[in-house]
């Protein structure tokens, strides 16, 4: 390892959601962004742009799309027209605005990210939330899948969008091929539009993500797809996303309905060229230590809380654990902030029930102290 994710860095100073109103000795594990140092290569490209004292109404250089377009040439093999690609400040208002795309009410499946399911109501639309199916395989192994009868079952003549969110917050879930396809299939069969959620798309532990818009031609001529590098390079405060959508039609209703979104600033714009064309050795790394964290944590909670119930990360930095067993049957968050002194977020904020959401992407010293923090609380609750 050449890059250093061990060292413990005091986010106080920078004013971090995370740690924002945190009293001193309580352990947050909530908001999804990391503990971690940006790559060397972003920080000198932030520095080197700073130290020009000119910071007006720029475009974008060249590199700027070049850069997204080489990356994703680079990792799926395949490349992407840059007309499809729409500059964005960042994911969350793209959301609501993706709402506005078509008339009809909006479809996804929960539990689901909050921000993810708040846009299309904040644009004024109704969202139909269909719960997913929560299966054990044979090897004992937890995990969510679509529920495609149910899904059925909800969707009505006049709904028209399809939030999918991949990999999936909070569950963790990287889809397949097959998957993929029968999301496509089912927007085919109900004339909706995909928006797909990918700001994941680059912590993957277990196999391939596939952008959704490249499953067949029917993806791609009803899909609008999110990414940024916010998650995956520790820049999320600066902002900077792409929306890629191949359909001229539905992209141009997109940036009139978005209008005001606006797009990256200067500095979004220098971070995010290095973030795509120079942190892939670093990336590399970081994966490699979230994978281990990832083992860690799901080997530790089985072994120390045999009565909890996990799901298996495939992708994200996002645990996604029941601890109701120990908690009891109220909110678990609440219970386990009073009495461990650690905060996760709840499943209320994802319309899901009886689980905490665990961020992993931390220092593995600072989960060590949160399990002994649980175990303790958990066995004095026993007694
Ligand atoms: C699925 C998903 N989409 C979007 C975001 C936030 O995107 P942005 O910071 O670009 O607004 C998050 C942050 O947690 C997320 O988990």
């Amino acid at each position: 390892m050449s890059y250093d994710f061990d060292t413990i860095v005091d986010r106080r100073i920078t004013g971090s959601i995370k740690y924002a109103n945190v009293p001193e000795g309580q352990l947050p594990f909530t908001i999804a962004d990391s503990d971690f140092l940006v790559a060397p290569a972003i920080q000198k490209a932030l520095v080197d742009r700073t130290s020009y004292r000119l910071y007006g109404y720029a475009r974008p250089p060249r590199e700027f799309n070049e850069s997204f377009l080489q990356w994703f040439a680079r990792t799926y093999n395949q490349s992407l027209r840059e007309e499809w690609l729409v500059p964005l400040p960042g994911i969350v208002p793209a959301l609501a605005v993706a709402a506005k795309v078509r008339d009809g009410k909006c479809i996804t499946n929960v539990p689901n990210y909050g921000m993810l399911l708040s846009g299309p109501k904040r644009a004024g639309k109704e969202l139909i939330a269909v719960p997913m199916k929560y299966t054990v395989s044979d090897d004992n192994i937890e995990y969510y899948e679509f529920d495609f009868a149910r899904l059925e079952a909800a969707v009505t003549e006049d709904t028209d969008i399809f939030y999918l969110c991949n990999p999936h917050n909070p569950v963790g879930r990287v889809y397949t091929r097959e998957e993929l396809q029968q999301v496509s299939d089912f927007a085919r069969r109900h004339n909706l539009v995909v928006v797909s959620d990918e700001i994941h798309c680059e912590i993957l532990f277990d196999r391939a993500h596939i952008p959704f818009h490249t499953v067949d031609d029917y993806a791609r001529e009803h899909s609008i797809t999110f990414t940024a590098p916010g998650k995956t390079y520790s820049i999320p405060g600066i902002g900077g996303a792409f929306a890629i959508i191949p359909n001229a039609e539905l992209r141009e209703r997109f940036q009139a309905e978005g209008y005001a979104l606006g797009r990256p600033n200067a500095f979004g714009v220098a971070a995010m060229i290095a973030a795509y064309r120079d942190c892939d050795d670093w990336k590399q790394e970081l994966v490699a230590y979230l994978r281990e964290n990832r083992d860690y944590l799901e080997n530790e909670v089985r072994r120390r809380f045999p009565k909890a119930r996990q799901t298996h990360t495939q992708g994200t930095y996002l645990g996604w654990i029941d601890f109701g067993a120990y908690t009891g049957s109220g909110p678990q968050e609440k219970w386990i902030a009073r009495q461990a002194q650690v905060l996760f977020h709840g499943a209320e904020f994802f319309y899901g029930e009886q689980h905490i959401r665990w961020n992993f992407a931390a220092p593995r010293a600072l989960l060590t102290e949160a399990l002994d923090r649980l175990q303790e609380a958990f066995d004095r609750a026993e007694k």
